[in-house]
């Protein structure tokens, strides 16, 4: 007998409970229901800091477009035949494939695929920050412009998450020291700070005292604060007069209530004898304007560079440079195409760019050492590289819609119940009674000998189902007059479904 979780329990306990649970003919081997994911944004990142140990940065919740997978297979479709003649992208692809010819690229090879996903690590800096060159050359003239003037002055840069406003500001830190001694300047204390990182956000002004106060005791009678005020607001010995670069990364930790820190912070460039060059970075566009209005009207506000989503010809372009420097070719032009797309059109997020290539590479890993194990005898055919199938299994993994989620983690009754409306409401039926709901429910439930729930389970779990936002119930007083409809695409459910062969016989 099935086990049905009681009228009770909360949507998640049914969530829960469909972990263990093994019911009439579906074997959960078959089954293999994913894990439900906590935070869509954060899978990706799970997939990478799975293969490679080196620590990764715990991303915020990021809003991110979802594709449908069934418009994904249709874009492949799409994909395969499309001609991509931008000039970027066929000169890099051009250079690309002239390596495809000299590769000895072996799936097989431990080192190889070390190499490649080390290549493919979020966390490798690359030596050149290629498609960023225009922002990044704004913000090193504006520093620049600061040093040779020994003028403060504060900056801000935002951008979406994975447009490589981190990666760039480490540019442009270590350029602007380059051009320091260049030009027989004193060359700038650095404070770069995470404010993700900091125990409270007043430990801003701790971490700035001591990149000043190195060697020196600290005053104990006033604050960190304070003690900067003081120090700006006085004419300082020529021995300590260097600029001083300050770069606040995801400066948004530090809005309080008050807006107070921020104030503060941005405030320490307006003193009198301040040296300060402050670099703000954080996601929100508007945050200048939302939360230091008041700097406006001290003539502080800060200037503003704005980090644009990569475009698919970007993304293509840092994904082929970043593999380029490998001595052969793991990955086909065309998957790489493929993935740039897709992120590009979702989020133009290159972080997770690159964690669907490395998910994309394991998958073929996965593939070769399954055939190995299965009949080692039989050589791999040469050349097996990540190819679109490879790229169209790693981009659903990680674009897989909420719903295909949810549906996946239900218990298996609710899905079957999901099933028969999927098939009730084919073709122009919009909503039925839940009694001719569970004719169908039984029927199916009949055709694979599973004990079907009776009556009051069922309309307790197309209850839960209505409370999860995949079926809508109307109200009525006799329970089975109730009318059903699905809030789903049929799509969704057939996709969510599609692994179990039960169901898949089922949505034929
Ligand atoms: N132009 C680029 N060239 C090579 N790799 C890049 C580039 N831009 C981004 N990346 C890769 O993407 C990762 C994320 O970039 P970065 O940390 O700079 O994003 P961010 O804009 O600071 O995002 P967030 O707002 O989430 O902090 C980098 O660690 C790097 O591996
Ligand atoms: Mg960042």
């Amino acid at each position: 007998m099935p086990t049905i979780a009681g009228p009770s329990s909360s949507p998640r306990k049914h969530i829960v409970a469909a972990r263990s649970e093994n019911i009439g003919g579906i074997r959960s081997a078959e089954v293999n229901t994913p894990r439900k994911r906590k935070l869509r944004s954060d899978s990706a990142a799970e997939i990478a800091a799975t293969v490679v140990s080196t620590p990764m940065k715990w991303k915020s919740p990021r809003r991110c477009a979802v594709s449908s997978p069934r418009t994904l297979k249709e874009e492949v479709k799409e994909d395969s035949n499309e001609k991509l003649e931008s000039p970027v992208i066929s000169a890099v692809k051009n250079q690309f494939d002239c390596l495809d010819v000299k590769s000895k690229w072996n799936p097989r090879d431990d080192d190889q695929m070390k190499a490649v996903k080390e290549a493919l690590h979020v966390s490798k800096a690359p030596s050149t920050v290629v498609c960023r060159e225009n922002e990044q050359k704004r913000v090193l003239e504006f520093v620049k412009g600061c040093m040779e003037e020994k003028k403060a002055g504060s900056l801000y840069i935002c951008g979406c998450p994975g447009t490589g406003k981190s990666l760039s500001m480490e540019k442009v830190r270590q350029q602007a020291e380059d051009w320091a001694k260049q030009e027989g300047l004193p060359c700038p204390e650095t404070v770069s700070v995470n404010c993700t990182s900091l125990t409270k956000t007043t430990d801003i002004f701790s971490k700035i005292l001591g990149e000043i106060e190195t060697g020196k005791k600290a005053n104990g009678s006033s604050s960190p604060l304070q003690q900067l005020q003081i120090l700006f607001s006085q004419k300082q010995k020529s021995s300590s007069s260097k600029m001083m670069l300050i770069i606040a990364d995801e400066m948004d930790y530090l809005i309080t209530r008050d807006r107070g820190v921020l104030h503060e912070l941005f405030m320490l460039t307006t003193l009198p004898f301040s040296r300060c060059i402050l670099i703000g970075v954080a996601n929100a566009i508007d945050l200048a304007d939302r939360f230091l209005p008041k700097l406006k009207s001290l003539n502080c506000k800060p200037l503003v560079v704005t980090f644009r989503a990569y475009s698919m010809e970007q993304i293509l372009r840092i994904l082929q440079e970043r593999l380029l420097a490998l001595p052969f070719v793991a990955f086909q032009s065309k998957a790489l195409e493929l993935c740039a797309r897709k992120v590009s059109a979702a989020s133009g997020d290159m972080r997770k760019a690159l964690c669907v290539c490395r998910s994309a590479l394991e998958i073929l890993e996965i593939e070769v050492r399954g055939s190995t194990d299965q009949e080692p005898q039989i050589p791999i055919p040469e050349n097996q590289m990540v190819k679109m199938d490879h790229m169209v299994a790693a981009l659903a993994k990680t674009f897989k819609s909420p719903v295909v989620d949810t549906i996946q983690s239900l218990p298996q009754h609710q899905q079957i119940i999901v099933c028969s409306a999927a098939k009730a409401f084919r073709g122009s039926k919009k909503d039925r009674t839940i009694a001719e709901l569970n004719k169908l429910y039984i029927e199916i439930c009949k055709s694979s000998t599973i004990t079907p729930a009776g009556i009051t389970e069922f309309i307790n779990m197309c209850t839960v189902l209505n409370d999860q936002g995949i079926l809508k119930l109307s109200h009525a007083r006799d329970d089975k007059l109730k009318r059903v409809s699905l809030r789903v695409d049929e799509a969704d459910i057939t996709f969510a479904l599609k692994e179990i062969r039960f169901f898949r016989n089922c949505l034929l």
